[in-house]
């Protein structure tokens, strides 16, 4: 039974979707929440669902980026964490990092890669007048919103889209695919995950 760890920043929708995606039939189990903010709504979330959570605030560390690092390295290495599912964690993490959990690391990322790595990935894809976007699930690596993407899906831009409107019809199928691909990488099925299926 695969471990996994999720970092959480705020309301944990993808977090709270891929813990329930967990409690049946499959290869992995949710061991512990971390959020590095103290009031994330996700913290209430994975407490109902009887998961651990646990709290690392990046705020005291200030602009002393390995110490925060390093605080957050030793409460993950508690939970033995075989998979990490960062799911809505708006902390931008270091290759020295990412070294430590080589490959065990997955991100949700509100585009279709490799386009608009970063922030404001919708109002991006509005300004530049696209007719789909989405999401993607990717390995971490060392550069940003860089690492191997192993699962992708689509959604139509609607011509009276906002950011908001776009990001919520973005996030119906987070909720979709990020299950799906922790599903087969728990099994250690890396093929990619394109959706909407053809
Ligand atoms: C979502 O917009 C998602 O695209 C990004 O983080 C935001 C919040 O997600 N990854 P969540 O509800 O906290 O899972």
């Amino acid at each position: 039974m695969k471990r996994v760890a999720l970092l959480i920043s705020g309301g944990g929708s993808n977090m709270e979707t891929l813990a329930r995606d967990m409690a049946g039939d499959h290869a992995a189990r949710p061991v512990l929440v971390v959020s590095n903010v103290r009031d994330a709504g996700g913290l209430a979330k994975a407490r109902a669902l009887g998961i651990e959570t646990a709290v690392v605030e990046h705020k005291p560390f200030k602009k002393d980026r390995a110490a925060f690092e390093a605080a957050l390295g030793d409460v993950l290495q508690r939970a033995r964490p075989d998979i990490i599912c960062l799911a809505g964690f708006m902390r931008i993490l270091t290759a020295d990092f990412v070294a430590n959990w080589e490959g065990k690391i997955l991100n949700i990322h509100p585009s279709l890669l490799p386009k608009y790595k970063g922030l404001n990935t919708h109002a991006r894809a509005l300004e530049a007048g696209d007719t789909e976007a989405g999401c993607s699930v990717h390995l971490v690596t060392a550069a940003l919103d860089e690492g191997p993407v192993l699962g992708q899906s689509r959604v139509p831009v609607h011509i009276d889209d906002s950011p908001e409107t776009l990001a919520a019809r973005v996030l119906e199928q987070e909720h979709i695919l990020y299950p799906l691909v922790l599903r087969r990488f728990a099994a250690g099925d890396v093929t990619q995950v394109r959706l909407p299926a053809p």
